[in-house]
């Protein structure tokens, strides 16, 4: 009796303390406990996560046994939830707002190269939200840069030649590479080429302003950004692949091992990701949902 007493304070407590949130690194990262990803949030949890994620770029909540659905219903609290196109990945067959990333002995691993989800669109996603389905017994971990960190960390000399350039980002700059081709065999031919023509190159800043924080981010990445604008070809050439190093310092980097039913939520506004592609031919199976804010990079 005593038992079901306490326990049944516990879920109605408003006292409650709400999410945990826990640093792992002093940049990028944050694990997120004391919260339950399959049902709804309370505005105070919604805000405690929302806070958290400006705070940490990328956090992390294992033991969420999310369905797509709960998956999309968490993402409709930050935003605008995307139906996913059949292109580079699958849309889930219960789900159209959630995409299936799967490999396999027959489908390797080709994610691992920086950039930040859609950052070739002229409105590129606010935010990515991936549940780990299966992952490998070792392996498969993903990278994430905290973007705000590295351009605070660069020379101010190279902050005032960067601050106010823009950089032409393009879909085609990834998908026109050869380890991409197997994306255009077949059935995903014509959504691949939808893809391209609704994507034209578009010029986005180098050095974004976060309208949440007023903090200033880079704004660049090794899949999608082409070139910068209005430099010469091997000024632009170098000063982009200087950033592109730059990003790749680990103290701006947190490395997080999946185990299954972990839930990932990151602002594709302030990193970048890599998913470590060492872990061929075991099989890894993601569940993905994306969020707009409508807010045009500035
Ligand atoms: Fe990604």
């Amino acid at each position: 009796m005593a038992l079901t007493a306490v326990s049944t304070d516990a879920q109605i407590d408003p006292g409650s303390p709400g999410p945990e949130v826990t640093p792992l690194t002093l940049t990028a990262g944050a694990e997120i406990t004391a919260i339950d990803l399959t049902n709804p949030l309370s505005e105070a949890e919604v805000a405690a996560v929302h806070q958290a994620l400006l705070d940490h770029g990328v956090i992390f909540f294992r033991d969420q046994p999310v369905n797509p659905d709960q998956q999309a219903a968490f993402a409709r609290n930050f935003g605008r939830v995307p139906e996913v196109p059949d292109s580079m990945f699958r849309v889930h067959p219960d789900n159209s707002f959630v995409s299936v990333l799967e490999n396999d002995a027959d489908r390797p691993p080709t994610v691992n190269t920086w950039h930040s989800d859609y950052s070739f669109a002229a409105l590129p996603d606010f935010a990515s939200i991936l549940h780990a389905v299966i992952v490998p017994p070792a392996g498969g971990d993903t990278i994430w840069v905290d973007m705000v960190a590295a351009y605070e960390a660069l020379p101010d000399r190279m902050k005032h030649l960067i601050d106010g350039l823009t950089a032409t980002h393009d879909y085609m700059h990834l998908y026109e590479r050869p380890f991409k081709a197997y994306l255009w065999e077949g059935v995903r031919f014509d959504n691949m080429e939808q893809g391209r023509l609704e994507h034209p190159p578009v010029s986005h800043p180098v050095v974004r302003t976060i309208p949440d924080t007023g903090k200033k981010a880079l704004y660049i990445n090794e899949s999608f950004t082409r070139h910068i604008d209005g430099l010469g070809d091997a000024e632009g050439r170098a000063i982009l692949r200087y950033l592109v190093d730059h990003i790749q310092t680990p103290e701006f980097q947190v490395r997080f091992h999946w185990t299954p039913d972990t839930v990932a939520f990151w602002d594709n506004r302030t990193t970048v990701h890599y998913a470590v592609a060492d872990y061929h031919p075991r099989h890894r199976l993601m569940h993905r949902v994306t969020v707009l804010n409508d807010e045009v990079p500035v």
